[in-house]
């Protein structure tokens, strides 16, 4: 699973091999770097385990699955942008590595967590398979999720594919709080596309449809688009995951308005605890190790940088 399937972060910097024509040829193509969030909004809850119930599970849309868990001790301190990490075994199964998803939603009343995920390979397929009544291990909240300053008065949310998944509680905050806000939901067909009626129903009024099968999706369209809607009165704070080319878009204008640049990206993660370091966004031939995208991030802020790095990892969902 990775956003619109041409998306690179070497190591912590975004660099982008396919940078399309618009970039290019624009000169949009600003280096940057993806660092840490300060220590100061990390997340208080230490993550726990559940062995949940499945209280619901089906297809959504022509892509996706739903799964609601109960796992009260997890919901309660989930934030926006953090996940849990899943172990999709039954009782005789073998050893098997649990898989990251990040929470879509939460009922603290119900005790409830909600995750939307695509079907990749053996671990997707096989969670697929569970039935409601049966149980799953989940550990979390796990991770470093967005923040949303208090003093935003106006913020940008620009997700794609499965990444808006980690942007839905982010939406709702926002909404909730009173914070002005605009968000666009990407796809690449009008049956893929996640979360519009829930952003709508959570009292997300502006919101922009972005289908490639429609032709509203290239980073040119969407520029132009929300150059013309918000460059009067910009956002203090974008907020993204799920394609690297819409990163570009949201840094460019970040660097237009001065607004803050937040993206969450992906990994292959073995623990999600920040014990086994397989999910470093590794620099090979540095010294010091870059940061762990289960604990650092993986919502990390994007900064302007000019420094090539040599290195590879994580992937912009
Ligand atoms: C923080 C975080 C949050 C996530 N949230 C969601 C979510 O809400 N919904 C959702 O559908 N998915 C999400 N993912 C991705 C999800 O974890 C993977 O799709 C899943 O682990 C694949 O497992 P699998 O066993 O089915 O596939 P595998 O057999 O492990 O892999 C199938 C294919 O996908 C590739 N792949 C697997 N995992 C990743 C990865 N992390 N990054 C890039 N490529 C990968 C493999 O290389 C392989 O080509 C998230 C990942 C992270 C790190
Ligand atoms: S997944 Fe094990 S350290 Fe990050």
């Amino acid at each position: 699973m990775v956003g619109d399937g041409n998306p690179v972060v070497t190591g912590t910097r975004i660099d982008d091999p396919d940078a399309s024509t618009w970039e290019t040829a624009t000169g949009n193509d600003p280096a940057g770097m993806l660092v840490p969030l300060p220590v100061s909004v990390r997340e208080e809850q230490a993550p726990t385990w559940h062995h949940a119930v499945i209280l619901d599970h089906r297809p959504i849309g022509d892509r996706y699955r739903f799964l609601r868990v109960h796992a009260p001790s997890i919901a309660v301190g989930t934030r926006a942008g953090q996940f849990v990490m899943i172990t999709v075994a039954r009782d005789n199964d073998g050893p098997v590595l649990p898989r990251p998803m990040a929470v879509y939603r939460t009922d603290l009343v119900g005790g409830t967590l909600d995750v939307v995920y695509g079907v990749q390979g053996q671990g997707t397929s096989r969670l697929a398979s569970f039935t409601p009544g049966e149980r799953l291990l989940v550990v979390g909240p796990l991770g470093r999720g967005f923040h949303l300053s208090p003093r935003t008065s106006h913020a940008l949310i620009i997700g794609r594919g499965v990444g808006i998944c980690s942007l839905s509680m982010l939406a709702s905050d926002c909404a909730a709080r009173g914070t002005g806000t605009h968000v666009v939901l990407s796809a690449r067909s009008r049956e893929a596309l996640l979360g519009a009626q829930d952003f709508r129903s959570w009292g997300i009024r502006d919101l922009i449809e972005s289908i490639d099968t429609e032709g509203t999706s290239d980073p040119a369209h969407l520029h132009r688009h929300l150059l013309g809607q918000l460059d009067e009165q910009p956002p203090e704070q974008i907020f993204t995951c799920g394609s690297e080319r819409l990163t570009r878009v949201c840094t460019v204008l970040g660097q237009r308005w001065g607004a803050e640049v937040q993206v969450s990206v992906e990994a292959h993660m073995a623990c999600g605890l920040g014990y086994c370091h397989g999910c470093a966004s590794g620099a090979p031939g540095t010294a010091s190790e870059s940061p762990l995208v289960c604990t650092d991030g993986p919502v990390f802020r994007w900064e302007p940088d000019t420094r090539a790095l040599a290195g590879t990892s994580p992937q912009v969902r």
